[in-house]
């Protein structure tokens, strides 16, 4: 297995998180610990893009997330699923994308640096089982091409670890 990362520079973001996925796939291929995985996909994430907070909450008790494998400034532990973005998103059961977090209710500041944010659930037998959350100290900086490759990312880590 490479431990070297292939980014391609100056890429757009479909571009690079195009490159990324199979790497993805091929650093977390053959390890069984999801908590291993997790912290992998998160410093290839912070890798490719310089995302403000990249990281995962799991959920550890019903209607309760805390804190995965991470990269970036200090975080929250807890989130109830009726809290914050993250929260929504395990609550829903869909990605949620927060142009403005300013201007979502009940958004959890853990840092006030984040100014979007988008979260997708790990949802297998019925119920969130983590969530894969990004912000960016910018606003609006996520879209449908990110839905998209998260989304991916997400399913590759249900495959692997939450498959029936
Ligand atoms: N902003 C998130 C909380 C998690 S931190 O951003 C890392 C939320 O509102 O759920």
């Amino acid at each position: 297995m490479s431990e070297e990362l292939h980014i391609p520079e100056g890429g757009t973001r479909d571009e690079i998180y195009r490159a990324i996925l199979p790497q993805i796939e091929g650093v977390t291929a053959g390890v069984d610990d999801l908590i291993a995985n997790l912290a992998n996909v998160a410093a290839i994430l912070k890798a490719a893009f310089d995302f403000h907070w990249v990281g995962f909450y799991r959920t550890t008790a019903p209607g309760m997330l805390m804190l995965g494998p991470f990269q970036g400034p200090l975080a929250c532990v807890a989130i109830p699923f009726d809290k914050g973005v993250c929260g929504a998103a395990a609550r829903t059961r869909e990605t949620v994308i927060v142009d403005d977090v300013e201007n979502f209710p009940g958004h959890i500041a853990c840092s006030s640096l984040s100014r979007s944010e988008i979260v997708v659930p790990l949802v297998a037998g019925g119920e969130t089982r983590l969530v894969l959350d990004v912000d960016s100290d910018k606003p609006d900086d996520f879209d449908a091409v990110d839905r998209a490759h998260l989304e991916r990312v997400v399913a590759l880590i249900a495959r692997q670890h939450f498959a029936a």
